[in-house]
């Protein structure tokens, strides 16, 4: 990516740390760019050392912003998450900014390595626990953002109680992913209203369909015929940052929470995201899949 591929900004923002998951690719990337052309600290995370080692100097060298730095983690994994938070916290005394990005589709069933279903383990229960992790830490940093990155995916989904996890039912993906996203947007809301008075916002969103490596890792078919052919149609990652971007960094925004945006514009979510029972019963059901209900 080329600096003048960079959204155009206005707003500085010097002194504001972020940290953002899933940001050597695709929509998380062109994020950690555009924050850290406003002069933010952004720290990046993913799984991949190397990858995450050649995005900082990519940041650097585009943006001549030297407070750029990586995390590595494995977000679908509890105990990777909770040595990030302990690493975290150990080098950083604040948090402006959390944005939950990193998410994946699994066309086929799979595991994490605490035994969960790897849609919901990665792209639920990993912002989920990150953000629990940290919210002293952001609470103490107030005013303070979170953002979690969902999807318009989520609009045909509710959250299936009875089985989350599709141990009695056949596993389809597509589905999986759905329900996910409506987790993300769900546990948003629920945040939210814990978060009231605090002056941290937490807000959710939609990308646009993007040009990324989403879904590439599903096979030879899908990394090569599949994703190429989507990304024809679909908006650029300097494009489907602008939400992202938006949300943690535009004043007009900065005591907005408790919504739901596309195109840097508040929307609804679908009807079962506002069931605030169904909120609270996936808030519990969350403290109990990370191990977190003992201490709640
Ligand atoms: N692309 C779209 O059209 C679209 C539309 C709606 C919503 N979204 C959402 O946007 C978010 C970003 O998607 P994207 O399209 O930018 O995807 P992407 O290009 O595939 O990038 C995913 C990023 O997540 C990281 N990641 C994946 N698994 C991880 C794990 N277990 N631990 C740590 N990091 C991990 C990857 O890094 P490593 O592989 O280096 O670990 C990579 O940096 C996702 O939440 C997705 O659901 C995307």
């Amino acid at each position: 990516m080329e600096r003048d591929q960079i959204m155009p900004h206005e707003m500085s923002m010097k002194g504001q740390t972020c940290l953002i998951t899933g940001a050597t690719n695709g929509i998380g990337h062109a994020t950690a760019l555009a924050l850290a052309d406003k002069g933010a600290t952004v720290i990046i995370v993913s799984r991949n050392e190397a990858k995450c080692a050649q995005t900082v100097e990519s940041i650097k060298g585009i943006t001549c912003n030297q407070a750029i730095e990586y995390m590595v983690a494995d977000l679908s994994s509890q105990s990777s998450i909770r040595q990030l938070a302990v690493r975290y916290k150990s080098k950083y005394d604040k948090l402006d900014v959390l944005i939950n990005n990193a998410g994946m589709i699994f066309l086929n069933h799979q595991e994490t390595v605490d035994g969960i279903e790897m849609t919901w383990g990665l792209n639920h229960l990993g912002y989920f626990l990150l953000t629990y992790l940290l919210l002293d830490t952001i609470k103490a940093s107030a005013p303070a953002r979170i953002i979690s990155v969902a999807s318009s995916a989520h609009q045909p989904s509710s959250i299936l109680f009875e089985d989350i996890e599709y141990k009695h039912r056949r596993y389809n993906g597509l589905g999986a992913y759905a329900q996910s996203k409506l987790a993300n947007i769900m546990f948003t809301y629920a945040l939210a209203r814990r978060l009231e008075g605090s002056g941290v916002t937490a807000n959710s969103l939609h990308p646009g369909a993007v040009a990324t490596g989403f879904a590439a890792n599903n096979g030879v078919l899908a990394k090569n015929i599949g994703r190429p052919l989507m990304n024809v149609f679909s908006i650029s990652a300097t494009k489907g940052a602008m939400t992202s971007v938006y949300l943690a960094s535009a004043p007009e925004v900065a005591t907005v929470t408790g919504k739901y945006f596309d195109k840097q514009k508040p929307v609804s979510s679908n009807q079962f995201s506002y069931d605030e029972d169904a909120q609270e019963k996936l808030w519990d059901l969350s403290l109990q899949m990370t191990g977190l209900a003992v201490l709640a």
